[in-house]
């Protein structure tokens, strides 16, 4: 059996290399219309930074994974078609900021469509509105009337979480696949089914219809972030009076019913996937006419957005209401610990609003390219207004402040000079931890003024 997977990004490289690893007698080829990206792929160096990636691609490259930029000849060889290209919300006309953008989608499906010769099956890796796979199924099947090939559309949306992506991949909670229901369609899902049986055992593999398995990807990820936005709403109320956010998290998350995980509150949640998920939601149920449902999810946007804002509010007030020409150390500017990915980074928001008050930032970020953080900041490379730094010691040197953005381990008070730091930078010491990661009570000893999320002092028992 052949696989092609269309997009080698932060879900296709991943979700291959597992599925090459695991399948020895499955050959599996990853396209794309980057070059320099396939070249990385090839490489040691890889695009994706994941802990077990490297290891894992070594394993199965040369043997049974491949990496190429020749899509229409992986497309023609193979049986199973991955489309896993990017599908980030539009930003041009009907829809603009909230549909997503089926471009690359489309553009996949024609192409499918165009070179196939023989029978395929196209799974929809891609997070996609529900009832997307309507609008390929049509694509494909207007050229399959013409030369006889046939084409079945699954829905298979992929739950991997950056920075833990193997581990998710080696033991997930669950493989969801949809399908149109039809012998053919069952027969398909059946197929896809057994690949994933090499690894996976049978009663995590949940089978649905193709809408449900559509939208229960944006479902899951709009109740995930909704929990983030919850508990961070809650940390305003904590910092006005007194709560502590972690043990009120931590109280509720005993409660069974709620559950532990996600929790954590924090300067707000990024990535490519939360924010992009729920604004097409709230799109699609303004389209199908339901604004309640609409005004409902898109809270959990705006909650997000305050929280940025408010971090940022809270460093300038406490620096004595201007940051201007000031000093401020970035710790962190991954939007999650453990990936080089800054797609919606909560630290692109606040370096942005210290920015428009005038600060100057040294940035430390252990996996993230002095090139990407110019770029996502938007800035020219000659620019003053930041400093990329080779550790956070350098980054707080002479800082007015230090800003953690990102949960880095290193980070930790376990993990770094303190007093080092401290001593190295201007007076009073302030440091915002926008992950509550540090031991505020150790670092408030020693001398930092600390400002952790949902915990004050002012109204301290
Ligand atoms: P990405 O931007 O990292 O990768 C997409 C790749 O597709 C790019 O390398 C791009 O060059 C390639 N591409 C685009 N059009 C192409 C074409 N016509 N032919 C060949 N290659 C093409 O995106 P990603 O983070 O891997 O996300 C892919 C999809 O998976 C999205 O729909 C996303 O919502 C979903 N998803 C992402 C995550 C995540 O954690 N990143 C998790 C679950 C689902
Ligand atoms: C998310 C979903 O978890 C995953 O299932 C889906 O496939 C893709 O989208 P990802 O965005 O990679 O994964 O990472 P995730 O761990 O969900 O974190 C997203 C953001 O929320 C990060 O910025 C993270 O720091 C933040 N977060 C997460 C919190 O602020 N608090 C938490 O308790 C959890």
């Amino acid at each position: 059996m052949k696989i092609c997977c269309i997009g080698a990004g932060y879900v296709g490289g991943p979700t291959m290399a597992k599925i090459a690893q695991k399948c020895p007698d499955i050959h599996v080829n990853v396209v794309d219309i980057n070059a320099e990206k396939i070249a990385q792929w090839q490489s040691d160096e890889l695009p994706v930074y994941e802990p077990g990636l490297l290891e894992c691609v070594k394993e199965a490259r040369g043997r049974n994974l491949t990496f190429s930029t020749d899509i229409d000849e992986g497309i023609r060889r193979a049986d199973i078609i991955f489309m896993s290209v990017n599908t980030p919300t539009k930003t041009y006309g009907v829809g603009a900021g909230k549909a997503a953008d089926l471009k690359y989608v489309e553009r996949c499906a024609r192409m499918i469509a165009e070179v196939s010769t023989s029978d395929k099956i196209v799974v929809e890796k891609s997070t996609l509105p529900v009832r997307t796979a309507q609008s390929i199924k049509r694509i494909l099947d207007a050229t399959s009337e013409k030369g006889g090939v046939k084409f079945q559309v699954l829905s298979n949306p992929e739950f991997l979480a950056e920075g833990t992506a193997m581990q998710d991949l080696e033991n997930p909670d669950r493989v969801l696949i949809g399908g149109e229901t039809s012998p053919e369609g069952n027969k398909a899902v059946e197929v896809l089914a057994s690949i994933y049986a090499h690894w996976v055992p049978r009663e995590k593999i949940i089978t649905t219809n193709i809408w449900s398995s559509e939208l229960s990807k944006l479902t899951a990820n709009a109740f995930l972030a909704q929990r983030i936005s919850s508990i961070n709403a809650m940390s305003a109320l904590c910092e006005v009076t007194g709560a502590d956010v972690d043990e009120v998290a931590h109280a509720i998350g005993r409660d069974s019913r709620l559950g532990s995980k996600f929790l954590k509150s924090s300067v707000g949640f990024g990535g490519s996937c939360f924010q992009k998920d729920i604004l097409n939601l709230v799109y699609l149920c303004e389209h199908f006419g339901l604004p309640e449902v609409a005004h409902y999810w898109e809270q959990v946007v705006t909650m997000n957005a305050y929280q940025r804002d408010r971090f940022v509010k809270r460093i300038l007030e406490n620096l004595f209401n201007t940051v201007s020409d000031k000093k401020i150390a970035i710790w962190g500017f991954a939007f999650k610990k453990d990936t080089n990915d800054t797609r919606e980074s909560a630290a692109i928001y606040v370096c942005k609003g210290l920015l428009e008050e005038q600060a100057c930032l040294n940035i430390y970020d252990p996996k993230v390219t002095k090139e990407q953080i110019y770029r996502e900041l938007g800035l020219p490379e000659d620019s003053d207004r930041i400093k990329i730094c080779q550790n956070p010691y350098e980054a707080a040197e002479d800082a007015h402040a230090v800003a953690i953005l990102t949960e880095w381990d290193e980070f930790k008070c376990d993990q770094m000079d303190y007093q080092k730091v401290l001593e190295s930078m201007q007076n009073p010491q302030f440091l915002f931890d926008g992950r509550n990661i540090v031991d505020r009570e150790k670092l408030k000893q020693m001398g930092f003024e600390v400002h952790s999320v949902g915990k004050s002092d002012f109204y301290a028992v």
